[in-house]
């Protein structure tokens, strides 16, 4: 009897596992994004240039320059937004990376909890505005940087 009881515990674990982390599984395949930052279409970069300056200068900055001191958490232990100039590391990440951050939030694509002051934009900007701003940031990296991303790009997408 005890070992039934044992089976039927072992049984509900089971099925709750996968209840519990099911959604995240299938949340995650739908976490892909086909689009692509154009630094060079400058009517995409005019827009963005607007949607940045409503919506994101708050925090990262007028100039792109981010808050001070933004390496180390702040009171709150929170970290500051990171400036999206070349000194900053949004150049480190590939189009679907920032694009998917930006519309669902970081906790979303790493999926676990992660408290940050980034808001998601999933229902206050549609995904051609957030292209926009996106590539609006692109546009001010110099071509060697930009380069350098358009190949981290390529790589993202071979490791997919
Ligand atoms: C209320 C402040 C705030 C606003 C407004 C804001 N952000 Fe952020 N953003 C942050 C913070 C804070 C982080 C760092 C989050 C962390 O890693 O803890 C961040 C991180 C990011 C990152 C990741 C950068 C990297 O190198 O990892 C991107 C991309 C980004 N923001 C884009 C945007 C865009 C685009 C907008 C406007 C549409 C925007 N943010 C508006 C606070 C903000």
């Amino acid at each position: 009897m005890k070992k039934f009881a044992v089976s039927i515990l072992f049984v509900f674990f089971v099925l709750g596992s996968v209840f519990y982390f099911a959604p995240s599984l299938f949340f995650y395949k739908a976490l892909r994004a086909d689009i692509s930052l154009k630094p060079d279409d400058q009517g995409l970069v005019d827009l963005g240039k607007l949607v940045y300056k409503n919506n994101c200068a708050s925090c990262h900055g007028v100039n792109l320059e981010g808050q001070e001191q933004w390496r180390q958490p702040d009171a709150n232990g929170y970290m500051p937004a990171p400036p999206h100039d070349e000194s900053g590391h949004t150049w480190h990440h590939s189009d679907e990376y920032l694009f998917l951050m930006t519309k669902y939030g970081l906790e979303e694509i790493i999926g676990q909890e992660y408290p940050n002051n980034m808001p998601a934009y999933n229902n206050l900007l549609s995904d051609r505005e957030i292209v926009a701003a996106l590539s609006f940031i692109k546009s001010t990296w110099s071509m060697t940087v930009r380069l350098q991303h358009d190949k981290i790009n390529i790589m993202s997408k071979e490791q997919r």
